[in-house]
């Protein structure tokens, strides 16, 4: 099962970084990434709510994504303290990231609620970043695997193939590797893990789109292993956190990456 090697490498900003933080960071990311095309990396950030606006009209004629942390399944309705797929289109939203550990772990959202999300991106035209991941608990009953077909097979069940094909990137984010306390994720089980996810992901999709899907690793990605990581064929990107929250930091791993 062979992947098409193309880099996707991007950052979540997590609930770190105001308006102006977030300006600043994006001016240098734009500028410090400018000679950086499409077919070389596809660049994403995704900020928190209140900076989208202003990061949109700093991203526009850039070759850098935006993306969304979070979004409620529903167009409209009472859901206080929710963001729809429509306020998000308004404001030109290009990817929402969906089921991250600290949404389902802190926020409780259940795997149900996450496919409703995916549908909800997909229906509205926005590339639908799909997150998934064990918790240390699950790694150490050795059923891993099995929380990743779950989870896959739950969100992925109503999504037709030609939408999967242009508009979902899943991002495997084992729980126990992500943030300060998080611990490096070997290459080894990786590589399993990134195995299985393809495998799953042909089962449901077929073969052409499962081997299609861009996955991405995610969890204490840094300079050491940014690399190793990717010479694995079915790691198509890196979903950095905190290594890549400065723009000098970002440009760095992703030139070392890009080996230029
Ligand atoms: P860290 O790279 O800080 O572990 O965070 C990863 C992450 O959660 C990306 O979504």
């Amino acid at each position: 099962m062979e992947e098409t090697k193309k880099l996707y490498f991007g950052t979540n900003t997590k609930m770190y970084k105001t308006i102006a933080d977030t300006t600043k960071f994006i001016e240098e990311l734009v500028e410090a990434t400018h000679d950086i095309s499409p077919e070389q990396a596809r660049l994403f950030v995704i900020p928190s709510f209140t900076a989208l606006a202003e990061a949109q009209k700093k991203l526009n004629d850039s070759n850098i994504m935006l993306g969304a942390q979070n979004m409620c399944w529903e167009d409209e309705g009472e859901y206080t303290g929710e963001i729809s797929p429509v306020m998000l289109k308004e404001i030109g939203i290009d990817i929402v990231e969906i089921g991250h550990s600290e949404r389902r772990h802190v926020f409780g959202e259940t795997d149900y609620q996450v496919k409703k999300k995916v549908e909800a991106a997909i229906r509205h035209g926005m590339t639908a970043l799909l997150c998934i991941g064990e918790t240390k608990e699950q790694k150490d009953c050795n059923i891993q695997d099995e929380i990743l077909s779950i989870q896959l097979k739950t969100a992925l069940s109503s999504i037709k193939s030609t939408d999967a094909d242009k508009l979902l990137w899943i991002a495997y984010e084992p729980v126990w590797a992500i943030g300060v306390n998080g611990t490096p994720i070997s290459k080894s089980y990786a590589t399993k893990r990134h195995k299985h996810i393809r495998s799953v992901l042909v089962d449901i999709l077929g073969e052409e789109t499962g081997c299609s899907i861009p996955v991405l690793y995610g969890g204490s990605v840094n300079m050491d292993n940014a690399r190793i990581l990717l010479s694995d064929p079915n790691i198509n990107g890196l979903f950095v956190g905190r290594s890549a929250w400065e723009a000098k930091n970002f440009n760095k791993m992703l030139r070392h990456i890009l080996e230029i």
